[in-house]
């Protein structure tokens, strides 16, 4: 068996929530590069999107493997030390504990992890796509992924054999603060209950999917985390990772990418407080926009038996996405000029977990019945 552990963490970053230093970069690969001279991984990649620093590890451990996830834990506590060293913006600011145990899941980073059979028949080479986002939460993959595994307006591989039966939706209660609260739901008979729990982005997050032809075929898995919810507090946006195989029994990354064209509007941007349009960007992209247009980026990379990565290709660098960028930044511009007002900010649910609240909370106080 091999896991394909994505394990992405905001440990601080230049000039504000841009991105990481080359020297974080460089601290997190050495931690890794010891762990493969060790046996514990196969191979590693280190990437960033905006200022979170993605870990991609290869292994034969398993997913939620406490070493794995320690390593990760050191991994970014090396980079916080050099953030620190060099007087970065919010050094370790995702680490919200001391220590984790065994498992980064409710200690600030998000994971993303997939274990696989590296010799099924119905898998004879292993390509997949790692999308990293910053600035928005794990919810913004709820379209994307509902449009690809659901609709062949989307996906026309739908309609062929080995998709027809389609696959099975974990979605997660992401405000529910004690262990995982989750739902199985099954397209294609079941696509219309999963947007009924989809369209609400800032609760509902899509897991994992399998597929139903070949049930033990894990082909997503989306770090589904929420820092409020670990917290009690806003500690920055959720940013998440996903995990996406390709190819074969499973959608084609022409296809998994469609929906990217939309640049759908997503929760996040400035603050975590805003509704912006999700830009897809090259790998290794500061956020520098105004009110922090979010960014996805996405990289292709195929596995071999032996658990060793190919070189990534990067998917959103092809100029062939520039148009999107256009159109992502002219919906952007376009929200922002109504400001505050009404679907320009997130609603004041969301906003609970942020400063706004007390601003909030002082004027409460002041009003009186009549
Ligand atoms: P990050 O979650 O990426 O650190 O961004 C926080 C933020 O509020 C930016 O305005
Ligand atoms: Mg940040
Ligand atoms: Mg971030």
């Amino acid at each position: 068996m091999i896991t394909i552990s994505a394990i992405k963490a905001d440990v601080g970053s230049i000039g504000g929530h841009t991105c990481p230093s080359a020297g974080m970069v460089g601290a997190a690969r050495a931690v890794l590069g010891e762990a493969v001279g060790k046996g514990l991984l196969t191979d590693f990649a280190v990437t960033f999107t905006g200022d979170d620093l993605c870990l991609l590890m290869v292994h034969r451990n398993g997913s939620a493997c406490p070493d794995v996830h320690n390593l990760a834990w050191e991994a970014f506590r090396g980079a916080t030390e050099v953030a620190r060293a060099e007087g970065l913006y919010a050094a370790g600011q995702d680490l919200l504990k001391d220590a984790p145990s065994g498992n980064v899941r409710g200690a600030g980073p998000g994971a993303a992890e997939i274990t696989f059979d590296e010799a099924a028949p119905e898998r004879r080479a292993e390509a997949f796509l790692v999308f990293t986002a910053d600035k928005c939460g794990p919810g913004a993959f709820n379209f994307p992924l509902w449009a690809v595994f659901t609709s062949p307006l989307y996906n026309a591989g739908l309609m062929l054999p080995v998709m027809k039966k389609g696959f099975t939706f974990r979605v997660i209660d992401m405000e529910h603060p004690h262990g995982d609260r989750v739902l199985d739901l099954v397209s294609p008979e079941e696509h219309v209950e999963l947007a009924i729990l989809l369209r609400d982005e800032n609760r509902f997050g899509i897991q994992a999917i399998h597929s139903r032809l070949h049930p033990s075929q894990q082909v997503v898995a989306v770090s589904t985390d929420r820092l409020h919810t670990i917290a009690g507090e806003y500690k920055g946006k959720d940013d998440p990772v996903a995990i996406v195989r390709t190819q074969g029994i499973f959608p084609a990354p022409e296809e998994v990418v469609s929906p990217y064209g939309v640049a759908p509007y997503v929760a996040g941007g400035a603050r975590g407080s805003h509704t912006m349009p999700l830009m897809p960007v090259p790998i290794n992209t500061p956020v520098t926009g105004p009110y922090c247009l979010p960014l996805v980026a996405c990289v292709a990379y195929s596995v071999n038996r032996e658990g060793k990565l190919s070189a990534g290709v990067d998917v959103f660098g092809n100029p062939v996405w520039d148009a999107v960028r256009l159109k992502a930044q002219e919906k952007g511009l376009a929200l922002r000029e109504q400001g505050f007002v009404g679907a320009a900010m997130l609603p004041m649910t969301e906003l609970e977990y942020s400063a706004f609240r007390k601003s909030l909370a002082e004027l409460e106080d002041r009003f009186r019945t009549l």
